[in-house]
C-alpha cells in the first residue's frame, strides 16, 4: 500500500513514543488517524498536535487488554470515518525486569495481557470487519527485536510476549485473504516512554529516524519489518546454535519425511 491519502489508520498506544511517531507519519502522508490508549490527557495533547498540523485525527480511550474496549474502538473508527484501512497493534508495556524464577505470576500475566492479548483483541475486534470491507488493508503488529532472540537475563516475560506477537503474526499471514496484509515490526531500543524509565527517553534511536527506516517496508508490504542492524547478528547466532544441535543429534536420515511436522500439520489443516 503506497498511497495513504484519506486512508484510515488506527494506532493503539498512539499518544507517545513509536505509536505517536507513526501517527505523525501516517498523518503527514494524508491519512486520517485514530489513536487509542488509556490516558485521556495524553491522547488529547497528541490529537491537538496532529490537528494543528492539518491531520484529521481523533482519539478513543481504551485498554487494549479489554476486548470490549477494542470492539468499542472499532465501532468508533467505523462510525466516525466509515472505514479502517490500517490497524497498528502498538500498545505495549515492558513490565518490571525479573529473573524467571523470581517473577510473580501477576507480573507475567499483565505483560501477556497487554502485549499478547492486546494485539489479539485488536485482531478479534477489527480482523473480520477488515476482511468483510474487501478493500486493500493492513494489520501491523509491533513486536520487538526481543521477539527474535532473548537479549539477556531479566527479560523473559517481555521477550516471550514479543515472540508470541511474531508467532501469531506468522499464523495470521497464512490465514488471511490476500487483500488483508500483515506486517510485524521488530524495534530495537527506540526513545520512548516504555517502562516509564527516564533513560528510555534519551537512549536508543530517535523515533523519527526509526519511522524513516520502517516506512518503505510498510509501503512495500513487507512482513518482517526491521530497523536495528545488530538484531540480525543475534538472531543468526540463535539460528546457528539450533543448526549445530540438529547437525549433532538429529540430522536428516533416509525416510525421515514421515516425521516432517510442517507437512503433517498442513495435511491435517488443509493447507500445503
Ligand atoms: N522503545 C523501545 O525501545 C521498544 C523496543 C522494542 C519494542 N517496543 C514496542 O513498541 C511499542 C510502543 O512502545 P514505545 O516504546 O513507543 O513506548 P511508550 O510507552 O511510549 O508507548 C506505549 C504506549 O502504549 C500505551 N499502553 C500501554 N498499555 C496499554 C493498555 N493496556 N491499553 C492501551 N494503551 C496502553 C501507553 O500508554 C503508551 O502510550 C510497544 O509494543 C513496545 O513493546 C519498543
Amino acid at each position: 500500500m503506497k498511497d495513504f491519502k484519506n486512508k484510515v489508520v488506527v494506532i493503539t498506544g498512539g499518544a507517545t513514543g513509536i505509536g505517536k511517531a507513526m501517527a505523525d507519519r501516517f498523518g503527514a502522508e494524508g491519512a486520517r488517524v485514530v489513536i487509542a490508549a488509556r490516558r485521556e490527557e495524553r491522547l488529547q495533547e497528541a490529537v491537538a498536535e496532529l490537528n494543528s498540523r492539518g491531520v484529521e485525527a481523533r482519539y478513543k480511550v481504551c485498554d487494549v487488554s479489554d476486548l470490549g474496549d477494542m470492539r468499542a474502538l472499532a465501532d468508533f473508527a467505523w462510525e466516525v470515518f466509515g472505514q479502517v484501512d490500517v490497524l497498528v497493534n502498538n500498545a505495549g508495556i515492558a513490565g518490571a525486569p525479573a529473573a524467571v524464577v523470581d517473577a510473580t505470576p501477576d507480573a507475567y500475566r499483565r505483560v501477556f495481557d497487554v502485549n499478547i492479548f492486546g494485539m489479539l483483541n485488536g485482531i478479534w475486534a477489527f480482523g473480520n470487519r477488515m476482511i468483510a470491507q474487501g478493500t486493500p488493508a493492513m494489520i501491523l503488529n509491533v513486536s520487538s527485536e526481543t521477539g527474535l532472540y532473548v537479549p539477556g537475563p531479566m527479560m523473559g516475560g517481555y521477550s516471550a510476549s514479543k515472540h508470541a506477537v511474531r508467532a501469531i503474526s506468522e499464523a495470521l499471514r497464512l490465514e488471511l485473504p490476500e487483500h488483508l496484509q500483515v506486517g510485524v515490526i521488530y524495534p530495537g531500543i527506540v526513545q520512548s516512554e516504555l517502562g516509564g524509565s527516564p533513560e528510555m527517553t534519551s537512549i536508543g534511536m530517535p523515533t523519527d529516524d526509526f519511522v524513516n527506516i520502517i516506512w518503505p517496508q510498510i509501503e512495500n508490504g513487507e512482513f518482517h519489518i526491521v530497523s536495528h542492524p545488530w538484531a540480525k547478528d543475534y538472531a543468526a547466532e540463535n539460528a546457528a546454535e539450533i543448526d549445530r544441535a540438529f547437525d549433532r543429534y538429529a540430522p536428516h536420515f533416509e525416510g525421515d519425511q514421515k516425521y516432517d511436522s510442517k507437512w503433517l500439520a498442513n495435511q491435517a489443516f488443509g493447507r500445503s
